[in-house]
């Protein structure tokens, strides 16, 4: 008998098509299940193939025959990796394949906010356009301006070198300090956390969530940004405070902001709806057909490594591969 795997998305036809070679594959729709639907057909799987779907504890018992749950993102902040290691179940991730497009979505909300994109197109297709007006409504420059990065892990330092085109000057701040050739290579320059907030022009957040990121961004240290500056947030909701983020752009305190990640989505705080200065998208960093395709080609290498019997290429919680659960689910 095949072993099972349930994929809780509509993912592409022929990944599907390769995995039916070795499993028996279920597959979810566009939108997420509910927790409750998603405990009750994941019993009984033998490994789940998820897109940033909470996997906890309770699920996990759920589901006592998984040998693997394999996140088709990068990010794991969905995976409760303690609770997975404990049970020998091997949880994986794919990084390295989209950070070129987050990088470019980085710069779409860049230069959305900057530019004042979004609010002059909902003012144009509200039929407000009556002649070309001089002095409204002006952007900001973004070539020569100051970008901070902070994160400089593989999408910070992809964001970094597209600021060459231009013309800016790059500071980071980040965990670790970079080695001189990686610093070049970016054209960055070190600074502190403090120095980061205060000189950027630009601030994009580039550094995955975890309990030393939640609320990393909030009320103090949006008071140290420059007036004029615009913080750019693709990498994870609750990264920022998005309650006082809502204030300092309500009372023009920072000049805008470009946010594809929000607290609590896809339920985000409704205040940002109000807001002219901020550019908004649906978590759409990695949204383009290749990168979605290499995405789900990973996810699909990991599970099928795991019932190979070998290590999968991207393995979250190494110390779970001497306790990994057997075919006959012995552990
Ligand atoms: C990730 O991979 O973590 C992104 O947020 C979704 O592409």
């Amino acid at each position: 008998m095949k072993p099972k795997i349930l994929i809780t998305r509509a993912v592409f036809e022929e990944v599907v098509a390769d995995l039916r070679q070795t499993f028996d594959v279920e597959t979810g729709g566009q939108d997420p299940w509910p927790p409750e639907e998603l405990r009750r057909r994941a019993a009984g799987m033998d490994a789940l193939m998820v897109w940033g779907d909470r996997i906890d504890a309770a699920l996990l018992d759920a589901a006592p025959k998984l040998r693997a749950v394999c996140n088709m993102m990068v990010g794991y902040n969905n995976l409760d990796i303690g609770a997975c290691t404990e049970r020998g179940v091997l949880a994986t991730n794919t990084p390295g394949v989209l950070d070129d497009t987050t990088a470019d979505m980085v710069w779409a909300l860049l230069l959305a906010a900057a530019r004042r994109v979004t609010e002059s197109e909902r003012w144009l297709r509200a039929g407000n356009w009556k002649g070309l007006r001089f002095s409204e409504p002006l952007g900001r420059d973004v070539h020569h301006a100051t970008l901070g990065i902070l994160g400089m892990g593989r999408i910070g330092r992809a964001v970094a070198r597209r600021a060459r085109g231009f013309d800016m000057p790059v500071i980071y701040h980040n965990r670790s300090r970079l080695s001189p050739a990686l610093e070049q290579e970016c054209n960055a320059r070190y600074v502190s956390f403090d120095e980061l907030l205060s000189q950027s022009d630009f601030l994009s957040l580039n550094l995955p969530y975890s309990n030393d990121s939640h609320h990393l961004i909030g009320a103090k240290q949006l008071a140290r940004m420059k007036p004029t500056a615009i913080i750019i947030n693709t990498a994870r909701g609750g990264i920022i405070d998005d309650a006082a983020l809502i204030e300092v752009l309500r009372s023009k305190r920072i000049a805008g902001a470009g946010l594809d990640v929000f607290e609590g989505e896809p339920d985000f705080n409704p205040g940002f709806l109000a807001l002219d200065n901020v550019a908004l998208a649906p978590h759409l960093g990695s949204a383009t057909f290749a990168t979605r395709m290499a995405m789900a080609r990973l996810a699909a290498a990991n599970v099928t490594a795991v019932f190979a019997g070998e290590r999968p290429p991207s393995l979250i919680n190494p110390e779970a591969w001497g306790r990994r659960r057997k075919s006959d689910n012995s552990q």
